[in-house]
This record gives structure tokens, sequence and C-alpha cells, in this order.
């Protein structure tokens, strides 16, 4: 029997004609996504769904989701703060993620973010737009360098090691703070330092978060983190909003504790706090971190198989709670 997938947001036309090769496919074609009842009334008769970021997965929807019968949550993006895992694991449902396909795109904008904060892109871009721009000026748009500087990287995953890839480009110093240090062969590939977190905070001209987002991570730059680093130093920050205390944020940007900042994620998107809308040393981007077409296109497809391997009795490739996967192959009513 064919089974059934749940698609809770619009995906690209190709996942959609991919996943119905295989299963009948539920699709909700807006962006606007399912609110939790719609959820529960469409999961109905679902082995699976294809979620994305938008989506929250607490333990009580998970219970409700298992009584419905659904087997597996293949979430499209890296990141899955949005599910509560263990919770699914405890219901017996499989979660599966998009590591590794996203990486390079999302260094990519770390660097440009980094890049036009420092530069003063979006200044210069609505000086130009608005018709300012008069004449040339010694001292107009005046930023600072990104060369031969110090880049501080908190959080050394395969996101983080790519920035760090780019920064030797601009022949750039890098310190990183992580939990477990890199092995020596990779700390010497990526000419990158471990530090204690206090001096990365010190010493970086430029600060780019790299962490999951967890209850120990959540405002773990806060006001004491933006006073410690450098009057001139610029915070980039491609992972997780709520990693950042924005309303502390707001302040050190406006009061000039740190020269300025690059956000692609906000504490409670789509709204960002007014106080960082003020700032013009603020560089802001609407959670755009993986969006190439390729890039989406490879996580879109990924999170289609590792739905699909699931329903087909396959071990998805990119589970996130094998302890899972022994309970789920043997189901009395199989995997797929
Ligand atoms: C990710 O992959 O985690 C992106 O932030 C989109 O969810």
């Amino acid at each position: 029997m064919r089974p059934h997938i749940l698609v809770t947001k619009r995906v690209f036309p190709e996942t959609i004609a991919f996943l119905e090769q295989h299963a009948n496919v539920d699709y909700q074609s807006a962006d606007e996504g399912l609110t939790p009842e719609e959820l529960m009334a469409r999961a109905h008769g679902k082995q699976a769904i294809l979620s994305q970021i938008t989506d929250a997965f607490s333990r009580d929807v998970l219970a409700r989701l298992k009584g419905l019968g659904v087997g597996m949550i293949a979430h499209m993006g890296v990141g899955y703060d949005n599910i509560d895992v263990p919770a699914a694991t405890d219901h017996g449902i499989l979660v599966s993620n998009t590591p590794g396909v996203l990486d390079d795109t999302t260094a990519d904008l770390a660097f440009a973010l980094l890049m036009a904060a420092a530069r003063r892109l979006n200044e210069a871009h609505a000086f130009v737009h608005s018709g300012q721009w008069k004449r040339f000026s010694l001292d107009l748009m005046v930023g600072v360098d990104i060369h031969h500087r110090t880049l501080g990287i908190l959080g050394m995953g395969r996101i983080g090691q790519a920035v760090a890839r780019r920064a030797a480009g601009f022949s750039m110093r890098v310190l990183y703070h992580n939990r477990t240090r890199l092995a020596a062969d990779r700390e010497q590939e990526l000419h990158a330092e471990w530090v204690p977190r206090e001096q990365l905070l010190r010493e970086s001209d430029f600060l780019s978060i790299h962490l999951p987002l967890s209850a120990a991570t959540r405002h773990s730059i806060g006001e004491a983190e933006l006073r410690a680093m450098k009057p001139t130093a610029v915070l980039v920050n491609t992972a997780r909003g709520p990693i950042v205390d924005e309303a502390a944020l707001a302040k050190a940007l406006a009061e000039h504790w740190i020269a300025g900042a690059g956000l692609d994620v906000f504490e409670r998107e789509p709204q960002v706090h007014p106080g960082l809308l003020a700032c013009p040393n603020a560089v802001l981007a609407p959670h755009i971190g993986s969006a190439t077409v390729e890039t989406r296109m490879k996580i879109s497809r990924m999170a289609a198989e590792n739905a699909l391997a699931a329903l087909s009795g396959r071990r998805p490739p990119n589970l996130l709670n094998p302890a899972v996967w022994e309970s789920w192959t043997s189901r009395p009513e199989g995997a797929g």
C-alpha cells in the first residue's frame, strides 16, 4: 500500500513530484503553513510529515501525532529546535534533519553579513538610492578593514568551520570557542586557535555565531558579553535569533558598545526588535542563510528522501533519534 505523507507548507514543485512517485501526498501549498489544529486534522492517516522551521512540535503535539499514527517527521533544515526530539523519541517518532548540504551557503551569507556590516553596505546602498550622493568625500561611509583582522567563531561545527575557511582568503586570524576542541590537524588546516569564551569575546574584531539553539545557548550573548567585546567589533548571527538577547543587542548598537551587527535570525521571527530596526549599523536579513536555489532544492530533496526511506523500511540517512529505529522496524504495521 502506498504510504501517506503530509507536507506542511510550500516547497518546490520538484519535491512534490518526487514524493508523489512513491507516496500519496497531502500538500499545504501555502506559505502560511498549518495551525496546530489544522496540523492535527491533516495529519490523520499520514505516516510521515515533511516539516519546516515554522512548524512547532512540542511534547503535547507529538503525543497527539503519535495517537494519529504519524511515525516520522522529516525536517527541512539543519537546526531542529522547533522539534522536541527527546519527546519524539519517547513517543517512538523518527526525526531527521538535513545536515551538510547547507554549510557552505550559510557560511557565504555569514561572510556577506560580516562584510556588509564592516563596510556599511546597507547605509551606502540607501545613500545612493535616495539621491543623497553629491560628491566624493574622503571620509564618506568609512568602515573598518576585514583583512588581517581577528575573526572569532562561537560554535565550531560544520558551518563554523566553513566560515573559518573563508577567513583564510582575507588573511584573518581565526579564534574559536567550542565545547569540544577540534583535532589538532583540523585546527591546523583551518588555521584556527581554540580560546576560552572570554578571550574570544575580548579579542574578536568580528564574532560569528554558529551554535545550535538549546536551553544552554539561549541568550548566551547578552549584555555582559556585548560589553566584553571591542567597541569596534561586529557581531554576526546566522544561527538562531534567541541565542542573542535582542534587547541587549539593540542597546549595544545604539550606545556603541560594539560597532555593528549582521543578523539573519531573530528572537521572534518575523518580528524584529524595533531597536534593531532603528540602528543604521545593523544589517538585517530575513532568515536566508541557506537560501540559494541549489541549496534549498538539496534540502527539500534530502528531507523527502529521509521520509521515503523510513516509509519503505530503510533507515533514514539523517536520523536524529536512532534509538527509535529498532522499534519502528518491528512495529506490527511495518515500515511502509
Ligand atoms: C536551518 O537549516 O536550520 C535553517 O535555519 C532553516 O531552518
